[in-house]
């Protein structure tokens, strides 16, 4: 089995596009730079993905609640989470050829313990230390200004923009705030006992100088994200319990614990209690972040509830408080690459054929069975496609006729469908069909008045 170490992230790159996972947003406009369109395969594996976090972060636990906040919001929710004046990213600009860096990522390239959330006086005080060590990715000049922050908002309008006294809109830079925004809904329309969750998966847009890395640093992704809202100063054992559970799920998602790592983070801005990054181990790249958690005390919740003038505190049985919050923001985009690249294979066969595989785990896999007729002709086709219309009622199904049988499977195999079966003339006699395994490659016959059982119960 090939070690992600030995991936190429060029090659994933381009089997995302070749078979359908993900194109350049625009393409035939030559793109626009951090921007990707899912394709028929990547759109159901995103949503299969989202499907395993909802039912493990909503379905399966009787307290938590399932929210879709709009993209848009009242200006005035920005300001009040410090996202207008304090979300950014130091950059520099070389002073030889105008290429902007981030700091932050050429300090830590370096060893030099650095983030985003570093005061700028201190993040350029360590710039100026290491000036020596840091070149232009572009001219190789060594001449930068000062980091500045630079905000990461999206600015947008709503209404008549050419009036002057219009305000602009942002574009979310989080998911999250919508949570915030509905606690107090959530708990007037269902009274949760605390401590309580709420769940969201939703867009997130960041003005990124430099997008980079694929799916991995993109200005427009989607994020996963629980609030769970608990008692003031319980947050310690709450926190080691949603590490715990949190590296958990992406072991059930089925990446392997070697290539899992946590991240705590050193320098914690002045609100956080704790917190820590799921990293995954991608090719190329190394260990990055896949997911934060947050011990975020009552911070979020005071402040809106000091900006909004509304009272956000939650009664339990006559004593008042606001609740304290435990954050998980998953980035989707993130963890459906970390997917592709977990289980992403080349084999070479017995006959020396070369065959790739992505050899997903069944709930994850886009398409769970591909309907073959062995030929176009003799009334194979038609039949093989009397089937494929029967198990589309409850499977997702692909049918394929074109090219040798080989050349099918070979296809199936690529984009991780578990079953192919094939309906050939012996099935017209026998009223069965092969059924191919993925992974084996083994093949056995089954009755097709049984597949709908058989299949059902292999892809529990
Ligand atoms: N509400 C908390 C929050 O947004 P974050 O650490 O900035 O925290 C959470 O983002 C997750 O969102 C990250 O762990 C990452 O997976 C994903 N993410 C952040 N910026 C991203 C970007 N530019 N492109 C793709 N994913 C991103």
């Amino acid at each position: 089995m090939l070690k992600n170490e030995d991936k190429k992230m060029e090659e994933i790159i381009s089997f995302c596009k070749e078979k359908g996972f993900v194109y350049r947003s625009s393409e035939i406009y030559d793109g626009i730079s951090g921007c990707y369109d899912y394709g028929p395969n990547g759109v159901e594996l995103l949503k299969n993905i989202k499907d395993f976090w909802w039912r493990e972060n909503v379905y399966k636990k009787n307290n938590f609640y399932g929210i879709d906040s709009a993209i848009f919001k009242n200006p005035k929710v920005w300001e009040a989470s410090g996202h207008t004046e304090g979300f950014s990213d130091p950059m520099a600009e070389c002073k030889n050829c105008n290429t902007r860096i981030r700091v932050d990522k050429e300090l830590e390239k370096i060893g030099e313990e650095a983030d985003e959330k570093m005061p700028e006086s201190e993040i350029n005080s360590l710039f100026e230390k290491n000036k020596e060590k840091i070149k232009c990715p572009k001219c190789g000049e060594k001449n930068f200004s000062k980091a500045k922050a630079f905000n990461l908002l999206v600015k947008s309008n709503l209404g008549d923009f050419t009036e002057k006294s219009s305000s602009p809109v942002y574009l979310p830079g989080e998911a999250s705030q919508g949570i915030y925004l509905n606690y107090k809904n959530i708990v007037q329309s269902f009274s949760p006992k605390i401590p309580f969750g709420i769940s969201q998966i939703g867009k997130a847009f960041r003005n990124e100088i430099s997008p980079r890395n694929f799916l991995f640093r993109t200005r427009e992704f989607e994020q996963a994200d629980t609030q769970f809202f608990i008692a003031p100063n319980e947050n310690v054992e709450n926190f080691k319990k949603t590490k715990e559970e949190r590296f958990s799920w992406y072991k059930k998602l089925g990446l392997s614990e070697k290539n899992l790592k946590f991240k705590d983070h050193q320098n914690l801005v002045f609100y956080a209690a704790e917190a820590t990054d799921i990293e995954y181990n991608f090719p190329d790249f190394g260990f990055e972040e896949i997911e934060g958690i947050h011990d975020r005390t009552d911070y979020d919740l005071s402040v809106h509830q000091k900006n909004s003038g509304k009272d956000l505190n939650y009664n339990n049985d006559g004593e008042k408080f606001l609740p304290w919050i435990i954050e998980t923001s998953m980035g989707l985009g993130r963890v459906f690459l970390a997917v592709i690249c977990e289980f992403y294979r080349e084999e070479i066969l017995e006959d020396g054929e070369k065959r790739r595989v992505l050899s997903l785990p069944v709930f994850l896999a886009p398409t769970k069975i591909a309907v073959l007729p062995l030929m176009k002709k003799d009334g194979l086709k038609e039949e093989a496609f009397k089937i494929f219309q029967k198990l589309s009622e409850n499977f997702v199904c692909s049918f394929d006729e074109t090219g040798s049988i080989g050349k099918r499977y070979r296809r199936a195999d690529e984009v991780g469908t578990p079953y192919c079966l094939t309906y050939d003339y012996d099935s017209k006699e026998n009223q069965d069909v092969t059924v191919r395994d993925r992974d084996s490659m083994k093949q056995e016959r089954i009755k097709i008045s049984e597949l709908e059982n058989y299949l059902t119960e292999k892809l529990k």
